[in-house]
């Protein structure tokens, strides 16, 4: 299973049967971003859904929902020329244990634009040369928020949460260049234009000269999947395994989306053996092995292809779920 940004479809996720719940699971471990359309969702239903994922992590540098701490105001007023995210990045990766990912809700688009780009670095890493995976597996990378969190920092946003505190005191940390990663045991590249900025043990003209490359790389149009908002669009992406991008292409308008990050794991080398545990997608490929689904994932190329791009799971007979279960819907996601 291969692939970044599948849309399921016919699905309230505030209203979970355990087969769409596993099928959710597979889906997000095999693309790294899912999205879902039409959802009427409260708040107190989002930090419900983002609590199936793990424990929420309290965003410190955005402002707070005045009600829920746990959601993120992410907002683009109509008098402001900048937005959040409009460069790419991955959240929370300059953390000792980077952010799962997180989960965008809309709340108010503008009529035209806002979109939100998503960059594959499992695509990334298995196009680069065997010869320079290898080389690459060797290093660890360097993570900091200082520059962009810090007091240096050039914020859009005046009011943060009153127990926030400038980033300057908090240490950069490393990574694995390239990790394995946490959910689908695959190799994946970890690092981001916005908050790394250098290669352990080499100069800062070699550290950085290398990840310029690196991220020039990443920018291929094929590994960018691109998601059209509309009201009741959520997404929910992997920060372990895509970068995304929110687009600044609406002068005059207001956005508001609700971000809740949920949190991570240290992350381990790619070069580190797998681990005996089954992974998520080891585990949906077991049961699709007994007979609960099968699925027709597609590569990103095709993802942003409209014509290739339908990504079904069937359901077949047989399956030892207590529930039976009902299938998603993948949908294409709009070309670039
Ligand atoms: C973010 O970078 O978390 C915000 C993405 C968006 O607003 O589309």
């Amino acid at each position: 299973m291969e692939g970044t940004g599948a849309e399921i479809l016919g699905v309230d996720i505030t209203a979970l049967s355990r087969g769409d719940w596993n099928q959710i699971e597979a889906a997000f471990a095999a693309f790294g971003v899912i999205f879902f359309r039409d959802q009427i969702m409260t708040e107190r239903e989002h930090i419900e859904f983002a609590n199936r994922w793990g424990s929420i992590k309290i965003n410190r540098c955005f402002d707070q929902h005045p009600q829920h701490r746990e959601i993120a105001l992410v907002v683009k007023d109509v008098a402001d020329t900048e937005n959040n995210g409009s460069t790419w990045h991955a959240d929370h990766s300059y953390d000792e244990e980077p952010a799962l990912g997180s989960i965008l809700v809309a709340r108010e688009l503008p009529p035209v634009g806002g979109d939100t780009l998503f960059c594959s670095m499992y695509a990334a890493f298995d196009a680069l040369s065997s010869a320079t995976q290898r080389e690459l597996e060797g290093l660890h990378a360097v993570h900091s928020a200082h520059h962009v969190f810090g007091t240096s920092r050039n914020d859009v946003h005046t009011s943060r949460p009153a127990d926030s505190a400038p980033d300057d005191a908090r240490a950069n940390v490393t990574h694995p260049v390239v990790i394995r990663h946490p959910i689908s045991g695959r190799k994946a590249l970890f690092v981001n234009p916005t908050f790394t900025i250098g290669i352990d043990g080499m100069s800062e003209i070699d550290g950085l000269a290398l990840l310029n490359q690196l991220f020039e790389h990443c920018q291929r149009d094929e590994f960018i999947a691109r998601f059209d908002w509309e009201p009741g669009s959520v997404a929910l992406w992997d920060n372990r395994a895509v970068w995304h991008f929110a687009k600044n292409d609406y002068p005059g308008e207001r956005r508001v989306m609700h971000r809740i990050t949920i949190d991570g794991c240290a992350l381990t080398p790619g070069a580190q053996t797998e681990r005996s545990e089954p992974t998520l997608v080891q585990r949906a490929g077991a049961t699709i092995a007994g007979g609960v689904i099968t699925a027709a994932m597609t590569g990103i190329a095709e993802v942003i292809d409209p014509q290739k791009v339908r990504q079904d799971i069937e359901i077949v007979s047989e399956a030892p779920e207590e529930e039976p279960l009902t299938p998603l819907d993948f949908g294409p996601l709009p070309p670039l």
